[in-house]
C-alpha cells in the first residue's frame, strides 16, 4: 500500500488533498470545542437582554440555555460532517482530474524517451496547453530533433567515408590482381599508379583526421595580432614554385595601411594556403591568380581570385560541404582531393568569428573565395 503511494503521482496528489481536508476538519472541530461554548453563551446573553428589554421571558433560564446549546451543537456537527464529506468528494474528483492532466503528458514523455533510447529518433510528443509541462514537451521535441539530425549526419558521414575509401582501394586491389594474373605488366608505371592511389588514401585519412579535430574544436586557437601583409606574402612565397611550374602568375594586391588582424597565424596560413592551392589546382596553364587584402569597417577581407574553371552558380552554396566536389571526375583529373579542404577552411574561419564565401560568374569564368578576420582594435 505504502509502495503504491510511493510509486504513483496520482495517489500522492489524492493523499495531499485528503490531508488538507482532514486538517481543515480537525481545526474546525477543535475550534468548535473551545470557542463555540463561549461565543454561544455571549450571543445568547445578548439575545436574553434584548428579550428582557422587550418584556419577553423564559429563554434566559440556564436549563433552557443548555438544551439550546446541545441542539445547536448537534446540528453544527451534522453540518460539519456533510461539509467534510463534500470536501472529500471534491478532493477525490480534483485529484483524479489533475492527475490525468499532469500524469498523462509525463507518461507520454517517458514512453517517448524510452523509444528514443531504443534508437527511434523520429519519436515526438504532443504539446498541449501552455504550462510548464507543455514547455517541457516542446524542449523534449527539440532535443529529439537535434538527436535525429546528429544521427543522420553520423550515418551520412559513415556512408561518405566508406564511399571515398572504396574508390582508391578498388583501384589498388584491381592493379594488384592484374599484376598477380599477369594481365598488367610489372612496370614502373604500374607501381607508380598503385603508389599514387595509396597516397590518395593517405591524404584522405589525414584530411579526415584534421576535419574531425577542427570540427570538434580539439585544438587551441592562439589569437594574436597578425600582420596580414606578411600572411599573404608568406603563402605566396611558399606556393611560388608550384605556380611557376604550371605557368600561372600569382599576384598580390595589398591596400596600404592595412591593420593587424586577430588570428592564429598557423591557422590563417592554413586557410589561405588551402584557397590559393585550390586556385592553382582549378586554373589551367597561363592563368592568373590574385591574392588581395582590403580593410572593411571591423574586419580585414582576404580574397583569392582566379581565372580558372569557375563554378556553376547552383554549386556555390555547397562547395564548403564535406566531400563536395563540383564534378568528381573533373577535380580528380585536375589532381583534386577529397572535397574536405574547404570544409576545414570554413570551420577554421568560423572558429575565428569570421565568414567565408565564394563568388563565381559561372563555369569557365573564374572564381573568388573570400574570408574575413576581425581587426585588432
Ligand atoms: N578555385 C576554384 N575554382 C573552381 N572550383 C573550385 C575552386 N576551389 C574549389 N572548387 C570546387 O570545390 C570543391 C571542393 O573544394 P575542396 O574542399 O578544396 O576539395 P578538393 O579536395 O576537391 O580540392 C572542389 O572539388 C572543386 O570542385
Ligand atoms: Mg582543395
Amino acid at each position: 500500500m505504502i509502495n503504491y503511494f510511493r510509486h504513483h503521482l496520482g495517489a500522492k496528489l489524492l493523499l495531499s488533498y485528503l490531508a488538507i481536508v482532514v486538517v481543515g476538519v480537525v481545526i474546525l472541530i477543535l475550534a468548535s470545542q473551545f470557542v463555540l461554548p463561549a461565543t454561544f453563551s455571549r450571543h445568547m446573553l445578548g439575545m436574553g437582554m434584548m428579550n428582557g428589554m422587550m418584556g419577553g421571558q423564559g429563554t434566559g433560564s440556564p436549563d433552557a440555555m443548555a438544551n439550546l446549546y446541545t441542539d445547536f451543537r448537534a446540528s453544527f456537527n451534522e453540518a460539519l460532517m456533510y461539509a467534510a464529506l463534500a470536501a472529500i468528494i471534491v478532493a477525490v474528483a480534483l485529484s483524479i482530474y489533475l492527475s490525468r492532466s499532469v500524469i498523462a503528458p509525463v507518461h507520454a514523455m517517458s514512453l517517448a524517451t524510452q523509444s528514443i533510447a531504443d534508437g527511434h529518433y523520429d519519436k515526438r510528443v504532443q504539446v498541449q496547453g501552455e504550462d510548464e509541462l507543455a514547455w517541457l514537451a516542446t524542449r523534449f521535441n527539440q532535443m529529439a530533433e537535434k538527436l535525429d539530425q546528429v544521427e543522420s549526419m553520423r550515418r551520412r558521414l559513415i556512408a561518405d567515408v566508406s564511399h571515398e575509401l572504396r574508390t582508391p582501394l578498388t583501384a589498388i586491389k584491381g592493379s594488384m590482381e592484374g599484376l598477380m594474373d599477369g594481365v598488367l605488366p610489372a612496370t614502373n608505371e604500374t607501381f607508380f599508379q598503385i603508389h599514387a592511389e595509396a597516397n590518395r588514401l593517405n591524404r584522405l585519412v589525414d584530411d579526415l583526421q584534421e576535419l574531425s579535430r577542427v570540427e570538434a574544436r580539439a585544438y587551441e586557437l592562439d589569437l594574436q595580432p597578425l600582420d596580414v601583409v606578411l600572411l599573404a606574402k608568406t603563402v605566396a612565397k611558399h606556393l611560388a614554385p608550384q605556380f611557376e611550374s604550371k605557368h600561372i602568375s600569382l599576384n598580390l594586391e595589398l591596400e596600404s595601411d592595412l591593420p593587424y588582424a586577430l588570428a592564429d597565424e598557423d591557422r590563417a596560413v592554413q586557410v589561405l594556403t588551402n584557397l590559393t592551392g585550390n586556385a592553382l589546382q582549378y586554373t589551367p596553364e597561363d592563368g592568373k591568380v590574385t591574392i588581395s587584402v582590403r580593410q572593411m569597417k571591423n574586419e580585414v577581407q582576404i580574397s583569392v581570385h582566379d581565372t580558372g574553371i569557375g563554378l556553376p552558380t547552383e554549386h556555390l552554396p555547397q562547395v564548403f560541404d564535406r566531400f563536395y566536389r563540383v564534378a568528381k571526375s573533373r577535380s580528380r583529373n585536375a589532381g583534386g582531393g577529397s572535397g574536405i579542404g574547404l570544409t576545414i577552411a570554413r570551420a577554421l574561419v568560423e572558429a575565428h568569428g569570421g565568414r567565408i564565401w565564394v563568388e563565381s560568374l559561372g563555369e569557365g569564368r573564374g572564381s573568388t573565395f573570400t574570408f574575413t578576420l576581425k581587426k585588432v582594435t
